[in-house]
């Protein structure tokens, strides 16, 4: 058997199927835990780890077109001043409402508009 030349490729054969059943383990273990998240997820809508960065990125994504980069007025007025002037209650119900003019952005659940809520009161001076 000594320098059979048929050794190498009995190894790239088997290190291929060690491959191969590695990866398909990965992918069932992969699969088994977004399936996990998914049904977390359903069962916590209302779950919002970090509502600060959450509101931050929801801000970002749907409040600056109207009130600024900075939120600080454009042709909505400033909403980065408003601790004093509403609760996360009363802030909450306008992003879920809308004000005046203001459409009501129905794109966020009542948990989302509040982590908003609690953004914009953070960040007000
Ligand atoms: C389509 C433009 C538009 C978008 C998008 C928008 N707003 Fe407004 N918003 C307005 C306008 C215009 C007003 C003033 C309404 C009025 O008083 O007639 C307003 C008013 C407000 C007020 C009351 C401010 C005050 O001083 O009384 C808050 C709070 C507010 N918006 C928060 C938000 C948040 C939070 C978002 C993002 C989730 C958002 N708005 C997205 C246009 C918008």
């Amino acid at each position: 058997m000594k320098g059979s030349p048929l050794i190498p490729f009995a190894l790239i054969a088997l290190i291929g199927i060690l491959l191969m059943a590695g990866l398909s383990a990965y992918g069932l273990f992969e699969r088994n835990a977004a399936e996990e998240g998914e049904n977390g997820a359903e069962e916590e809508v209302t779950e919002i780890e970090d509502p600060i960065a959450a509101g931050e990125e929801m801000a970002q994504a749907s409040c600056i077109n109207c009130h600024g980069g900075d939120l600080a007025g454009a042709a909505g007025p400033a909403i980065n001043n408003l601790d004093g002037q509403y609760t996360v209650e009363q802030i909450s119900e306008i992003i879920q409402v809308g004000i005046g003019s203001m459409p009501p952005q129905t794109q966020y659940d009542p948990a989302e508009a509040d982590a908003i809520a609690e953004y914009l009161l953070s960040i007000s001076e």
